[in-house]
């Protein structure tokens, strides 16, 4: 399971609460104590199986009637999923499963409790997240949460080993940094103030102060609308460096991303293995990621430009044709299990066997479908793509197609950006803005810029964009007291969680999402 730091599994056994599963190997052949929850049980002729997990892992138990008292064996056969308990027997080697497990000697109910909602029959995402407070116990879903931590300990690490100070930018804020729209208001003893969009602007004062920075807390926006990469709450981590410019930015961007995908590919591996996680692009997540021009980027989503000789249009419809063939090979596949067992005479292991395979390659052809729908339609947007305009998740979809590493597209069309960023003095209608996009049909995950450090042309970038000059005063100063060159990204926590454990929504890569049409529980 992933390394967790060592001094914690040793505190619970200073407070002798016995053993954590996560340990149970160096425990091998000892007489232990273990506390959790029942995740299964399976009753065979004078033996118990069941399931335990303690929040450090997951371990089969194994209760014989012969090595428990009678009430101990009736306390076994009669327990229920998420049901309390505490067990003492023996840590031992199960070959056959090449696991450890515990051949319990004693057991005790700590509680019964009601039934448990969730089961093993498929429930719809609507009651999984209304459940949220249960469903993180699930090994999915506890999985996802491990990787976060680990994710988060990364990059703490990554910035605290090269230098930089931690620093927590205010959540009332009286200014918006990534536009109106998205502002959450709310009322500051009768002023009006809003939920930060983003630390940056913070970060950029703190920059002049420590030189390296990173803000790493909460932020919020008013998306209005349900969509895979969307919270109304996530978490940011936004390094600020001053003396940096927008290339020495995008180094850092690259260093940083291969430095934490390593970390977790090394740390999480039976994380990723839990989640199914097909790992084979992340191993590819190494320096020299592409870097392209925001007009490139155009050129190539347009199927104007090939990248290795390949057009994007071209690899698309190569795509599709490539999901119709699996599609109808999965269908061949489910008619001909089904014949078999309707032809009857199979035992019931191959049946159940045959039933599991058919499910999956029914759930396997209805994702497939949703992508044969999709394709037609990313080509059409593709080909119509306006320069000028901002990506839509689909375009980074298309352009990220033809490369295998996360893509960097920079220096964009200043109209679509954020007041802050500096004008390129080569390109005028252009900032020196970047994007990093995630493969593999994740899309952004950061967006960083060099900041525009001249005070006249960041006092027209605020007129032109509307805001209001007096809620900027402060960051104006920062261009009138010994303005250098300077340059930060923004990284959302939830998206890179999501591309990582390789999961479809963002909602599960956080504890509790808050977005829209989900404030509870
Ligand atoms: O591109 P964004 O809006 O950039 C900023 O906020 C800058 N101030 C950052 C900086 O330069 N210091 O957001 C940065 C990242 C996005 O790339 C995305 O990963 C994430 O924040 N993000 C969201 N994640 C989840 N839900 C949302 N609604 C998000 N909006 C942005
Ligand atoms: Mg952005």
């Amino acid at each position: 399971m992933c390394a967790i730091p060592f001094f914690q599994s040793r505190i619970a056994m200073s407070l002798k609460q016995g053993i954590r599963i996560a340990d149970l190997a160096e425990h091998k052949g000892q007489s232990v104590t273990l506390q959790g929850w029942i995740t299964f049980r399976r009753d065979s002729k004078g033996i118990v199986f069941a399931g335990l997990r303690d929040g450090s892992g997951f371990a089969q138990v194994v209760v014989a009637e012969d090595r428990v008292s009678p009430e101990a064996y009736q306390t076994a056969q009669s327990l229920q999923l998420e049901n309390a308990v505490r067990l003492h027997g023996t840590v031992v080697h199960n070959e056959r499963m090449n696991e450890m497990e515990l051949e319990v000697t004693d057991l005790e109910l700590l509680h019964a409790g009601a039934e448990y909602p969730i089961t093993r029959k498929a429930h719809g995402v609507e009651f999984l997240m209304d459940h949220r407070h249960l469903w993180l116990r699930q090994p999915k879903q506890w999985a996802m949460m491990r990787v976060r931590n680990r994710l988060v300990y990364a990059i703490h690490r990554f910035f605290q080993e090269r230098g930089f100070m931690q620093l927590d930018p205010p959540l009332f804020t009286a200014n918006a940094v990534e536009g109106t729209t998205t502002l959450f208001e709310t009322d500051f003893y009768g002023e009006p103030a809003y939920l930060s969009q983003s630390g940056q602007l913070y970060g950029e004062a703190l920059a002049m102060a420590h030189g390296l920075i990173y803000t790493f807390g909460p932020t919020f926006r008013a998306e209005k609308s349900k969509t895979r990469r969307h919270l109304s709450e996530f978490w940011m981590i936004e390094p600020e460096m001053a003396f940096y410019d927008l290339d020495d930015n995008m180094d850092l961007i690259e260093e940083f991303i291969v430095f934490i995908v390593r970390d977790m590919l090394e740390g999480c591996a039976k994380e990723l293995e839990l989640l199914e996680r097909d790992t084979t692009m992340l191993e590819k997540v190494s320096k020299g990621f592409p870097r392209l021009s925001y007009d490139e980027a155009v050129a190539i989503i347009r199927g104007e430009q090939a990248v290795d000789g390949r057009k994007s249009l071209d690899v698309l419809a190569e795509d599709l044709k490539a999901v119709e063939e699996e599609i109808a090979a999965n269908e061949k596949d489910i008619a001909e299990r089904e014949a078999a067992i309707a032809a009857g005479g199979m035992k019931k292991g191959a049946v159940n066997f045959n039933r599991n395979k058919i499910d999956q390659l029914i759930a396997r052809n209805k994702e497939l479908a949703e992508r044969a729908s999709n394709i037609p339609q990313w080509m059409e947007s593709a080909r119509n793509f306006q320069h000028g305009e901002d990506f839509g998740g689909s375009d980074e979809t298309v352009l990220t197609r033809l490369f295998d590493k996360p893509v960097m597209v920079y220096r964009w069309p200043a109209a679509i950006k954020a007041f802050y960023m500096k004008r390129d003095p080569e390109f005028p209608d252009y900032v020196k803005g970047v994007d990093l996009l995630a493969p593999e049909g994740y899309g952004e995950i950061v967006g960083g810029a060099e900041r525009e450090d001249d005070l006249d042309l960041l006092l027209a970038r605020i007129k032109a964009h509307d805001l209001p000059q007096e809620a900027f005063e402060w960051y104006l100063d920062l261009r009138r007291y010994g303005t250098v060159p300077h340059a930060g990204f923004g990284l959302g926590l939830e998206r890179l969680v999501t591309w990582l454990s390789g999961t479809h929504h963002i909602r599960e890569a956080i504890p509790f999402p808050r977005a829209y049409g989900r404030l509870k529980p």
